[in-house]
């Protein structure tokens, strides 16, 4: 029976300097080899058959004692490793919380958008309210009352496109609008003199080419009070022209024709890609061709215009504007597109440069 115990004492005391540098695996194979069901300890247990009744129990006891020893001694050593690896983790592996963060990439507005927000800043500070109205439109507003009666030539200028969507028998057929002066009709309808509005809207034409686009915007001006003449359109011209492209830009009015204005103009400005020159390294600006961009067009509204809308043209007068936002913006020093078609390209390394 000593013999015995001596056995379990030296398998524990032999087990004390291997579990004091065992790492993860030799822990792992240290316990099966001594705790296994075929381990060392359970092998002295098998001797227990030579023994009397009295020598059976002693021999149970030391060897769940054993046992117990090693158990623990196993588990101290586990515990030791997690503390030296947190510790290796904790010297190796770590963050400043405190350190700034990496910004992520954060977009910008598309420059429309942006340019939208600056004129309309400019139109505002003169009192003029924003307003934005419809881009699929009845055929009433984009044309009718604009003192353009069904099948009247003057439509055809606007290459307009047709919506397959059913006629209402008063409003008539419908569009993509393709100007902004449908807001007139609606903003005389809605409210009533005196009329200070700028509406910013997506206009649409059969047209693409380097100077014209399919989708385009245009902002339309409307002022409609007791006593409005040219004066007054020149000047809200000026403020815009002054703040928007600053004060060596310059702008001119040529005589047109608009169905819907009496006097019409048409508002061009020097072009910012040739100077207004009209050439570049002697050959003609792709751009402009003349050195002179079209922006938009202006006039007197016309007083079946303000009859259409309910207002007395014997009490009141007032002028309209509509003009091109991506020809306005492109004009602008500094912004120098060949193509205005890259507007719309979505062409990241295009559109970073603004
Ligand atoms: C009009 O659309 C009139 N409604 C403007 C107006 C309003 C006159 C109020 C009088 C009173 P026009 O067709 O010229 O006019 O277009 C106005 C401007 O829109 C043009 O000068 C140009 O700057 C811009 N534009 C027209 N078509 C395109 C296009 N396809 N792509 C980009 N810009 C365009």
């Amino acid at each position: 029976m000593s013999e015995l115990k001596q056995q379990l004492e030296k398998i524990v005391a032999d087990s004390v300097l291997e579990l004091a540098v065992a790492g993860e695996e030799a822990l792992r194979n240290i316990e099966v080899r001594l705790l296994g069901r075929k381990g060392e300890v359970n092998r002295v247990l098998s001797a227990m058959g030579g023994l009397d009744a009295a020598g059976r129990s002693e021999l149970g006891s030391a060897v769940n004692a054993a046992k117990k020893e090693l158990e623990q001694a196993i588990a101290r050593r586990r515990t030791a490793l997690g503390v030296e690896l947190s510790a290796a983790l904790a010297e190796n592996d770590w963050i400043d919380t405190t350190e700034p963060g990496t910004a992520s990439a954060a977009g910008h507005e598309h420059p429309s958008n942006a340019a939208i927000e600056e004129m309309s800043a400019l139109f505002e500070r003169i009192g003029f309210r924003r307003a934005r109205y419809n881009e699929a439109e009845f055929d009433r507003y984009s044309f009718e009352m604009l003192n353009m009666p069904k099948d009247h030539p003057a439509r055809d200028d606007w290459e307009t496109f047709f919506l397959d969507a059913p006629e209402n028998k008063k409003m008539g057929k419908q569009v993509l609008t393709p100007h902004t002066s449908n807001a007139q009709g609606h903003e005389m309808e809605r409210r009533r003199p005196p009329l200070r509005m700028v509406s910013f809207g997506k206009t649409y034409r059969r047209q693409s080419d380097v100077t014209h686009l399919t989708m385009f915007h245009q902002f339309e001006g409307l002022v409609i009070d007791r006593g409005i003449n040219l004066t007054h359109l020149r000047g809200a011209l000026d403020h815009f022209a002054k703040g928007y492209f600053g004060a060596d830009r310059v702008t001119r009015l040529r005589p047109h024709h608009f169905k819907f204005t009496e006097p019409s103009f048409e508002v061009d400005i020097s072009c910012g890609l040739c100077n207004g020159t009209g050439k570049i390294d002697g050959v003609n600006c792709r751009v402009c061709k003349t050195g002179w961009l079209e922006l938009g067009g202006a006039g007197m509204v016309h007083p079946n215009v303000l009859k259409a809308g309910g207002i007395d043209p014997k009490v009141y007068s007032g002028f309209a504007f509509g003009w091109g936002l991506e020809r306005t913006m492109m004009m602008r020093a500094g912004m120098r597109i060949p193509d205005i078609r890259l507007i719309y390209n979505n062409d990241l390394r295009f559109l970073r440069q603004f």
